[in-house]
């Protein structure tokens, strides 16, 4: 088939979350089981820079240039090249932030030929389903929805931006409150709708995590699924792997004790190799329950309890500073590395014997997947796609490969946090919990068979 993916971001190319992660891997994926990937994004400042083959694409009939690179068979990436929405240190959070993706949607819509789907991924591109919809075309539209509370809400005269008809601009459509909101006129215009577990998929129903928009969602509910995403091993895994210390694998745990205490140097932890090393990587948001997880370690100093913490985050200031302050506090026990970093994430995965994850909700989540297999085992509040991937202990020896908490709060944290220091405390039972997560497979062939399934239902 024919598939045009649309996102604001994309690994290698750009990246500030799991968006670039999921939508890159999973066009390399089906590239790979030999369909025909277009795959477009904006050029960001340092793209060009870094990207040394692009081209000229001669054929585009748009407003802006177009760059193109072949990175391999079967997939072409295609950068839209507009200095003055673009070409800017931060990718998002800007003033005019609906100028930028109103203008990237359009150009899609535009380069949208010859294609037999067109998958649009999060708010950025969600205007490419409506537009898509005024045609008279035989191309499937799906759009998956990454984040619920990303929404692209916009005050309503941006609405003329969009070049759509005034009749769009209602409250079952584009309209939510008296605004423009570009996910929920994706969401129905859409043939099929995705989300990123099916877990999330269900909970998106709900006035919980629905967002405003849950009503929309039950209209489009049998339009609606969950589809887990998968783990590019080729980017992470710890046999081969240029940002670790050494290699290990399940097989030849050694080196992962190596990981370890490279990583309490690298960071300025005490050099301690049989103290619990907790370890977090997150944007710094309301969703990532950064603030549970301060109120826990808060607890855990308080109780004495011997344990370390290796965190590496950025996003909300208090919370970059509350996380700045815990650790300057307690020198040699708590790191927080405030910023962006894909080498210390490896790192951090590599040389953590427990990844924690106290999320309110999230729709996937990639890092539990990593810490899987990268034998660092996962705490995770049982939602969206923490709870559709990791097992519990209470399921047993041979199946589980985490911990789950249902009360996301610091002391349901607290409590899980309790279970992992029995489990430290157990080295056989470790391993067994440790290992059975190593051997899970998240890779995307299973992924991609899914939306094959899904892609040839509207063909
Ligand atoms: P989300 O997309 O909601 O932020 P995910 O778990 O899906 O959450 O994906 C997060 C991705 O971003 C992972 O690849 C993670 O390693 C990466 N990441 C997040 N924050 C940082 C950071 N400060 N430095 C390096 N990588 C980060
Ligand atoms: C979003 C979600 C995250 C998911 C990622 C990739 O950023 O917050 O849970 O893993 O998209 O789909």
């Amino acid at each position: 088939m024919n598939i045009l993916h649309a996102s604001s971001e994309v690994f290698p190319y750009s990246k500030t979350g799991g968006l670039a992660d999921a939508t890159g891997a999973l066009a390399r994926a089906q590239a790979k089981a030999g369909h025909n990937i277009t795959l477009v994004t904006p050029l960001y400042r340092g793209i060009r820079e870094e990207c040394h083959s692009l081209e000229i694409l001669s054929e585009a009939e748009l407003p802006s240039k177009v760059w193109k690179v072949e990175p391999e068979p079967n997939l072409t990436v295609l950068f839209i090249d507009e200095p003055e929405l673009f070409d800017r240190d931060c990718l998002y959070g800007h003033n005019d932030d609906a100028e930028r993706f109103i203008f990237f949607s359009k150009c899609v819509a535009q380069l949208a030929k010859r294609v037999d789907i067109v998958h649009a991924h999060d708010w950025h591109t969600a205007l490419t389903m409506p537009l898509l919809s005024l045609g008279q075309t035989q191309i499937g539209k799906v759009f998956t929805v990454h984040n619920a509370a990303y929404q692209g809400r916009f005050e309503k005269d941006k609405f003329a931006l969009t070049n759509l008809p005034d009749s769009f601009f209602n409250w079952q459509q584009m309209e939510f409150h008296n605004d423009l909101n570009l996910l929920k006129g994706g969401v129905v215009f859409a043939d099929l709708v995705t989300t990123v577990s099916p877990r999330y998929a269900r909970e998106l129903l709900t006035a919980e995590y629905g967002c405003g928009l849950e009503s929309i969602f039950q209209a489009k509910a049998s339009a609606l699924t969950g589809i887990l995403n998968g783990v590019d091993y080729s980017e992470w895994n710890t046999t081969y792997n240029p940002h670790l210390t050494a290699p290990y694998s399940i097989d030849s745990l050694g080196g992962k004790a190596m990981n370890k205490l490279a990583l309490q140097r690298e960071i300025g932890l005490e050099e301690q190799p049989n103290v619990p090393l907790f370890g977090n990587i997150s944007r710094f948001a309301e969703q990532k329950g950064i603030d549970v997880l301060l109120s826990a370690m808060e607890q855990l100093l308080a109780d004495r309890v011997e344990f370390q913490f290796a965190g590496l985050g950025s996003g909300d200031a208090l919370l970059e500073q509350a996380m700045s302050t815990l650790a300057k506090r307690h020198p040699g026990q708590i790191t927080v590395r405030v910023g962006y970093d894909t080498g210390l994430a490896h790192r951090i995965e590599a040389g953590s014997d427990f990844f924690v994850m106290p999320s309110r909700f999230e729709p996937c989540g990639l890092n539990q997947l990593y810490s899987l297999r990268y034998g660092a085992v996962p705490i995770v509040h049982a939602t969206g796609g923490l709870d559709d991937s990791v097992n519990d202990l209470f399921e047993g020896e041979n199946k589980a490969t985490g911990i789950k908490f249902t009360d996301c709060t610091p002391d349901g944290l607290g409590q899980a946090i309790g279970r992992a220091l029995e489990l430290y405390a157990n080295p056989v039972r470790l391993d067994r919990v440790r290992k059975n997560g190593m051997r899970a497979d998240f890779s995307w062939r299973q992924t991609t068979a899914n939306y094959d399934k899904l892609y040839e239902s509207i063909n």
